[in-house]
């Protein structure tokens, strides 16, 4: 693992100075910190990189920048992002908003380039110049925040429309759309309108789309952001299911970090701008959980570990002037 400084001096866990593992993570949280070497009044933004061993890696983002070009400004979005994810690997990513977690889901689903560094899926690279590998984006499904249904069409059509522009004939987009309906608990809806359904069921829709094409990999952004508590309980309880039903590796994008934890096999927390990888948390308990593990110790203590990265990280962007970089 490739460790630099931190503007941490404590560790990432926020004091936990002992109980660091010999593979570099915390006894008590299970996060890959950085060695505490700099002083207590140094800015000194940590990289943390999420690297795999050769050949171990799906998904793997490596050395990746992103650069936004305007006439008016250049932002900094990501720098030196590397980060490998396995198969059927539940990831989460985490960090303030802007610090870039958007624009990383983006450029793991191909639809904008890296300024710098390479983005492989399978062990192929995702671009070739300008030219994106269609077999690779074949891999992908995606959910974002907001349902993005088409409103004059049923539940049926709406979940069968990737299949459609994949030209597969209605009969075989019926039965899918049936049969994804039921794993995601929409079965009796495949004729509503989306107007007819709650907010919940409009998100199920748009997993059940997103994989109607067997996607091998599920990137979402924030896929249950505008849900109640409870909806949202009970989609993290489906998800769980789905993606161990499907074997799909998951990367998602989230505000909650007691949601990221829950879901994840590693939580990916980002720097604020430029997002860099600040901490990665391993969360070691088999999946799917059930709701009661998040009143254990150890869940808990990984969330308030979390929280208290994200608090320092926003006070050094206020000591900055409230800028960030
Ligand atoms: N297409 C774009 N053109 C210019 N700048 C962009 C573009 N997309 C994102 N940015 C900038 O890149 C930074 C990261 O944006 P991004 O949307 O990835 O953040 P985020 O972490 O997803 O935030 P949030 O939690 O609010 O969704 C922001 O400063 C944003 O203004
Ligand atoms: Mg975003």
């Amino acid at each position: 693992m490739q460790r630099e400084g931190t503007d941490d001096p404590r560790g990432a866990t926020g004091g936990a100075s002992s109980g660091v593992i010999d593979d570099g993570r915390d006894a008590a949280t299970g996060a890959e910190t950085v060695a505490a070497t700099q002083p207590a009044d140094t800015e000194v933004t940590s990289t943390v990189s999420g690297a795999l061993p050769e050949g171990e890696a799906e998904i793997e983002l490596r050395g990746v920048s992103k650069l936004f070009k305007s006439r008016t400004r250049e932002t900094l979005a990501l720098t030196d992002i590397n980060l490998g994810i396995r198969n059927e690997e539940f990831v989460t990513l985490v960090g303030q908003s802007g610090c870039g977690k958007t624009t990383m889901l983006r450029i793991l689903a191909g639809l904008i380039k890296p300024t710098d560094g390479e983005v492989r899926i399978k062990d192929r690279p995702l671009w070739r110049g300008n030219t994106r590998d269609e077999a690779a984006l074949r891999e992908l499904g995606l959910v974002f925040q907001d349902a993005h249904l088409f409103p004059w069409y049923t539940v049926e059509d709406n979940i069968g429309l990737p299949l459609l522009l994949r030209k597969v004939d209605r009969t075989e987009r019926r039965r899918r759309a049936h049969e994804l309906g039921e794993l995601v608990g929409l079965q009796g809806f495949e004729k509503a309108l989306p107007r007819e359904l709650s907010g919940g069921m409009r998100q199920r829709v748009a997993i059940a789309r997103a994989l109607s094409y067997d996607p091998e990999i599920l990137l979402m952004d924030e896929p249950f952001g505008a849900l109640d508590a409870m909806t949202r309980d009970k989609m993290n309880m489906e998800l769980q299911r789905i993606a161990g039903a499907t074997g799909a590796t998951v990367v998602l994008v989230t505000h909650s970090i007691a949601e990221a934890v829950f879901l994840a096999d590693r939580v990916v927390l980002l720097s604020a701008r430029p997002g860099r990888i600040r901490s990665i948390t391993h969360v070691e308990s088999p999946r799917p959980r059930p709701l009661e593990a998040t009143a254990e110790p150890g869940f808990q203590d990984k969330v308030v570990a979390l929280r208290r990265q994200l608090i320092e990280d926003e006070e050094r962007v206020e000591r900055q002037g409230g800028v960030s970089e």
